[in-house]
């Protein structure tokens, strides 16, 4: 590590040193570095404005992996012409400062056209996937993280890599993507973490007027509403389930819900009967914040 490191550029870590690197070429000569030393490389991949929900992924990766790898890239290709790459927030400094606090030992935050040079032709679609739920409210989406993750992990070379349930369909995605591309890593997927009130812990959070902040958890609440007649009052039926969680959000005026599904957790295939391993997938807008969250529910009988 010493031949590589960039000692301006290398920070004390909880555990030791973190080194921030933007080369792709480094991060590769890195990643070759550890695993000549027979580390176990885990990784986190975010797009930064890191929050509680992240920073429990970089401490899982470090009981899962001996060296952990965090990247910070806001993925233009993932943000459709109207949404807000623009403005999504960045806070590259306070960002470092809790992936090191939280023990990184690398921070990967490469430059947009060292990842999308001039020219840059090639895209990965994971069919069928990519194109339902936020894929179907946002074309393109899928196409943009696909896309990059794949680049990411061909960069990082890690033998773990870290996702959240928060987003579930994300997270599905990139486990098909790994199993169909035969992409050699195990993927963990982590509980999603919430605020004290149940919302789902965003970076978007951060639009949220205080008035807005206070309306939002009424998504939780819906998918506690849906579970609970899941799991209580044996409601079997998906219909059913989708008119709940209607019902609860359209009580709250700041709140207006875009889908709300229930899908098989393994192939996100409609349900009409709730059976086997159940994901319920809500997007709503806040006034022009869009926000989602989940549950995933086994139902045997
Ligand atoms: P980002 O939204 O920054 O999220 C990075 C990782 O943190 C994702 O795996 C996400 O599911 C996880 N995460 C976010 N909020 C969480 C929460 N409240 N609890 C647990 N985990 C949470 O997802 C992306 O970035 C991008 O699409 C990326 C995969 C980096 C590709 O660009």
């Amino acid at each position: 590590m010493a031949i590589l490191a960039d000692p301006e550029r290398t920070q004390k870590s909880g555990e030791g040193l973190m080194e921030t690197l933007t080369s792709p070429e480094r991060m590769r000569a890195l990643a070759r570095e550890f695993r000549a030393q027979g580390e176990r490389i885990g990784y986190v991949p975010t797009m930064g404005a890191l929050h509680e929900g992240h920073l429990s992924l970089i401490r899982r990766s470090k009981q899962l992996a001996t060296r952990t790898v965090v990247s910070l890239f806001v993925n233009p290709t993932q943000f459709g012409p109207s949404e807000d790459f623009r403005k999504y927030p960045r806070n590259p400094e306070r960002d470092a400062e809790l992936a090191r606090l939280a023990g990184a030992d690398v921070l990967y935050a490469p430059r947009v056209g060292d990842v999308y040079p001039p020219g840059y032709r090639t895209y990965v679609a994971v069919e069928g996937l990519g194109t339902t739920l936020e894929g179907a409210s946002r074309p393109g989406h899928f196409r943009g993280v696909a896309t990059v993750v794949v680049k990411l992990l061909n960069r990082v070379a890690p033998h773990v890599a870290l996702f959240g349930q928060k987003d579930a369909q994300q997270a599905i995605l990139i486990k098909k993507l790994v199993r169909d591309l035969e992409v050699d890593l195990e993927i963990e997927v982590c509980p999603t973490v919430r605020e004290e009130d149940g919302l789902a812990m965003s970076s978007r959070n951060a639009y949220l007027t205080p008035e807005q902040r206070r309306a939002a958890p009424v998504l939780y609440r819906a998918l506690k509403r849906a579970e609970s007649a899941v799991v209580r009052e044996k409601e079997r039926r998906a219909e059913r389930i989708v008119d709940l969680i209607r019902e609860t959000v359209a009580a709250e005026p700041y709140v207006s819900l875009d889908y709300a599904e229930v899908v098989d957790a393994g192939t996100l295939a409609p349900l009409e009967r709730i059976e086997g391993s159940v994901l319920i997938p809500i997007a709503a807008r806040v006034g022009a914040t869009r926000l989602i969250d989940n549950v995933i529910l086994k139902v045997e009988e």
